[in-house]
């Protein structure tokens, strides 16, 4: 996708100070026709607690109080990594509440969008006025006793046959990717169709790996701009942890 991870940048003292923290990296997306920096934080859930929103004057709502401590993280670090993307668009330190849909809510003058796993969390955003949605999301690769339910909660017979005949990268990413793509497609989609939709809504095509793109096709109406044969493209890299990440904006 043409992405760039820049190594580790010297955190600040007010970042190293918080628990959990393990570091800050950026990675630049090309999206909606401009540059986009996705705010990276690796962390470790053992060494968190919740002392850290306080530091870093994150709002801990109440059902995250009463969450087990990976989820306290996750939402901490996906927080936190909004923050940094909000503040990079000259934006003051905001709340970013929870949707009805459970979508992050951003200010209005800008699209964002929040993924983690269990030791990396992401935000980025975009000005609102550039892209209808965006959407990102991070998996790592399956582990081999989940890849019969994620094949057959992500999977259609055709996708089957394309993930087979890609030779040249491991079965358990290129799943991973798919999986990832759909979901960041649906992070993108969700506000503007208003219902969830499930992965058959999406048929993966191909992969075109030299250019990091993912080529889809949808298999139902989904909104006004999203009719029943739409295509799109999703992008991907792999991260220096070895997970996959995979972007989408429209
Ligand atoms: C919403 C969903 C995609 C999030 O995936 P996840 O496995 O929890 O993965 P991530 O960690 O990458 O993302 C979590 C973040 O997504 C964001 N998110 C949740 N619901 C969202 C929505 N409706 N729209 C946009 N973003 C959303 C949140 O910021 C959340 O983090 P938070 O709860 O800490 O704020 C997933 O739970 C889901 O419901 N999937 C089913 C629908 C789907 O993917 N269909 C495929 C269509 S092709």
């Amino acid at each position: 996708m043409l992405a760039v991870e820049t190594e580790w940048k010297a955190a600040g003292a007010a970042l190293q100070a918080l628990p959990g923290f393990g570091g800050h990296t950026q990675l630049r997306l090309r999206l909606a026709g401009r540059d986009c920096h996705v705010q990276l934080l690796r962390y470790d859930v053992a060494a968190f607690d919740e002392t850290a929103f306080a530091g870093a004057g994150i709002a801990m709502p109440a059902t995250i109080q009463r969450s087990v401590r990976k989820r306290q993280a996750e939402f901490f670090f996906g927080r936190l990594a909004a923050a940094l993307a909000i503040k990079e668009h000259g934006h003051a330190a905001v709340e970013v509440a929870i949707g009805a849909m459970r979508e992050p809510i951003f200010p209005t003058t800008l699209t964002g969008t929040i993924t983690h796993t269990g030791a990396v969390a992401a935000a980025a955003v975009l000005p609102a006025h550039c892209c209808n949605g965006l959407g990102i999301d991070i998996e790592q690769p399956i582990a081999a006793n989940s890849i019969d339910s994620v094949e057959q909660l992500v999977l259609g017979p055709s996708e089957r046959m394309v993930l087979e005949g890609l030779a040249q990268l491991p079965y358990p990413m290129a799943l991973a990717l798919v999986f990832s793509a759909k979901e960041s497609f649906y992070k993108a989609l969700a506000r503007a169709v208003g219902r969830i939709f499930d992965f058959s809504a999406l048929r993966l095509e191909g992969i075109g790996l030299p250019a990091q793109r993912l080529h889809f096709v949808t298999q139902e109406a989904l909104c006004a701009d999203w009719p029943i044969g739409s295509r799109c493209e999703i992008g991907f890299t792999l991260l220096a942890g070895g997970e996959v990440l995979t972007a989408f904006s429209w």
